[in-house]
């Protein structure tokens, strides 16, 4: 039974998301899994309906994709206008104008004061595709490093560029060869053993040592590393930690792509969290909150490499779709007008705080975490072994999205929960929603 803290009706599941749920067992593969029991009617800023009139507020955001909220009406406005206009020609036959606005305001978007050219796919694991196959070319070189704890998709580079074994990688193998993995900045639970700042980002500098030990640097092609972890459990490094990464990659020919696949578009409270840690990476990669919804990817890189591959060695039949540009530049225009970076900041400022004193007061958070409005707890069931607790997460959400909060986990361990919640969400709403986290880790706490 859902109550009525964050949501309005009565049953949950409700009769219509049970029957829903029958059709989808016998016709939806298993693998394809959801985390929440009901099936949507309709969505707006951060509240989700579902089809028996369950009212819900929502932290997960579609995974980072509505950071300016479930159907901004300029957005919407701006898609029903390109419904009309036209939906496809692939631009690889017939261009259109919003796919070269749209790559042209995210040439500026993006950190560095140099030349840079943008290209559209489909989704985040398209673009990381696509930014190590134009690293090669541009290098002719084989080799991929990328971090430990890293998320980059589900396809089979991007898998294997991926760290958590499950339910990621578990017998899906043989993996892409010549992919390469180095400890990522995980402080809480460094695997050297060190502490920040006395490690002198000793993870950061090993690159170098890893570049003897284990792959040689005329070989490698790109590093690839998010910002800040997400699927990983919302891992941000310390400040100067890219900037001796990216020193390293330069100085042995190495492209730095910087996966802002979830950090973009305003989460981490800027525009990209590159900026936030004063890096001008080679390439970027920006998808989800790119276009509020509507399925599009961006790959914007130094022009140099980005013209690598000659005429029809990269694209797509549906890459840079016009509704996804038409959105994207909504969005670009939307962030303009509505101050979404101090909403941003504001939002993470209001659930940095409730997260710590959540922290200093149950033992079961081991740490909290984040940057912006990236924020997140990982649990431990005691704080001195560090013992994960994901069953502990695992009751504690679902209090959550009984009580008609949406909120989802994370983690290398499955013990984080993290919010990507619309970083416009109201005060009043982002304070219901960590009302409810609050009062079910309370409940955990006591058992
Ligand atoms: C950092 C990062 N890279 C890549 C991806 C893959 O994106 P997609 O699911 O659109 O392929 C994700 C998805 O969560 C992500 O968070």
């Amino acid at each position: 039974m859902i109550d009525k803290t964050g949501g309005s009706a009565s049953h949950f599941p409700g009769p219509l998301s049970e029957e829903l749920k029958k059709l989808r067992d016998q016709n939806v593969p298993v693998g394809i899994s959801s985390v929440m029991p009901v099936y949507v009617e309709k969505t707006r800023g951060s509240t989700l309906i579902d089809v028996d009139g369950n009212e819900y507020i929502d932290f997960a955001g579609g995974i980072g994709v509505v950071n300016l909220g479930h159907n901004h009406p300029a957005v919407a406005e701006a898609i029903k206008k390109q419904v009309d206009k036209s939906l496809h020609t692939c631009f690889m036959v017939v261009g259109y104008e919003p796919y070269i606005k749209l790559a042209a305001r995210l040439n500026k978007f993006t950190p560095g004061d140099f030349p840079k050219k943008t290209a559209f796919f489909n989704s985040g694991a398209e673009a990381v595709e696509n930014s190590v196959k134009l690293s090669k070319r541009y290098t002719g070189r084989a080799a991929i490093i990328s971090l430990e704890n890293s998320f980059h998709g589900r396809t089979l580079l991007t898998m294997s560029l991926t760290s958590k074994v499950k339910p990621y990688k578990y017998g899906f193998g043989p993996f892409a060869p010549e992919t390469y993995k180095i400890p990522s900045a995980y402080c809480y639970r460094c695997r050297f053993g060190m502490t920040y700042p006395a490690c002198d980002l000793h993870c950061a500098r090993y690159l170098e040592k890893f570049l003897t030990v284990e792959c040689a640097a005329d070989n490698v092609a790109a590093l690839i590393a998010e910002p800040v972890q997400g699927e990983g459990g919302f891992i941000a490094p310390p400040q100067g930690y890219f900037k001796v990464l990216h020193d390293i990659c330069k100085r042995n020919g190495i492209v730095l792509i910087l996966d802002e696949i979830q950090t973009g578009i305003y989460r981490t409270g800027g525009s990209l969290a590159s900026n936030y840690y004063e890096v001008e990476p080679e390439m970027i990669t920006m998808a989800k909150s790119l276009a509020d919804g509507v399925p599009i990817s961006a790959l914007t890189g130094k022009a140099e490499i980005m013209d690598a591959a000659g005429p029809g060695e990269i694209g797509g039949t549906y890459g840079g779709n016009p509704l996804g540009c038409a959105a994207g530049l909504a969005v670009l225009d939307a962030i303009e007008k509505e101050n979404i970076e101090t909403k941003a900041m504001e939002a993470g400022k209001i659930a940095a705080d409730r997260l710590d004193r959540m922290h200093g007061k149950f033992e079961l958070i081991g740490e909290h975490r984040g940057l912006g409005a990236m924020r997140a707890l990982e649990l431990v069931k005691d704080r001195e072994s560090k013992e994960p607790a994901p069953e502990a997460v695992k009751k504690i959400v679902k209090r959550c999205h009984d009580r008609g909060l949406i909120i989802i986990t994370a983690g290398i361990f499955s013990n984080v929960i993290r919010l990507l919640m619309p970083v416009n969400i109201s005060a009043d709403q982002l304070n219901r929603g960590l009302d409810i986290l609050e009062e079910a880790i309370a409940a955990e706490q006591e058992v």
